[in-house]
């Protein structure tokens, strides 16, 4: 199976940690785990990599997609715009959550044109969901600074935009064996 070559003894050694501890959960069990808090120590230090102030473990990537709409409050009645070009998952998180997704035309990078959303975003759009796909970069600095700005600069063309203060920016992760990060 691709990826065993990779396993060594820094690996079987953190999972030989969690099997001696015989703690199988995240939370609790304190006196018995021997110290060791994997998920825990592994979102704080992914979220240090990755520069960002929090860093939440789920068990799929679907999960995650499905966590992070309900964390923003979407749900029934709202649109979510989605490339059409991805995996399944993009739209059943947005079906999940009670949402209607939207499709926005791709550039050449085979991620969403960011040029091109707001061709279909309306009064009921609460979300964009670019992903990125085939080992291409979805534009999201383009897209970020096109629509909310930068917030600090008061010069900046876009820093009066209505929603600047109102936007939560997430990302999701799929950590399936065969995803390259
Ligand atoms: C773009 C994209 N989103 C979400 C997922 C779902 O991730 P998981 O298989 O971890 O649920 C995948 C999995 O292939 C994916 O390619």
């Amino acid at each position: 199976m691709p990826g065993f070559e990779i396993f060594g003894d820094e690996e079987r050694k953190e999972v030989q940690d969690v099997l001696d501890s015989g703690v199988l959960f995240r939370y609790g069990f304190d006196q018995v785990r021997n110290d060791h808090w994997k998920a825990r120590t592994f979102e704080a230090e992914l979220a240090e990599r990755m520069g960002v102030a929090h860093c939440h473990l789920c068990s799929t990537g679907t999960a995650a997609l499905s966590i992070a709409l309900a964390s923003c409050g979407i749900g029934a009645g709202d649109e979510v715009v989605i490339p059409p070009f991805t995996f399944v998952a993009t739209m059943e998180a947005v079906l999940l959550a009670g949402a209607v997704p939207v499709f926005a035309e791709l550039d050449s990078t085979l991620c969403l044109d960011p040029g091109r959303i707001e061709e279909v975003m309306g009064p009921r759009t609460r979300a964009v969901l670019p992903v990125h796909m085939c080992g291409s970069m979805a534009h999201i600095d383009k897209m970020v600074h096109e629509w909310w700005g930068d917030k600090d600069d008061p010069h900046d063309p876009y820093g009066n935009h209505s929603y600047q203060d109102n936007w939560i920016l997430m990302e999701c992760m799929s950590d399936f064996l065969k995803k390259k990060l």
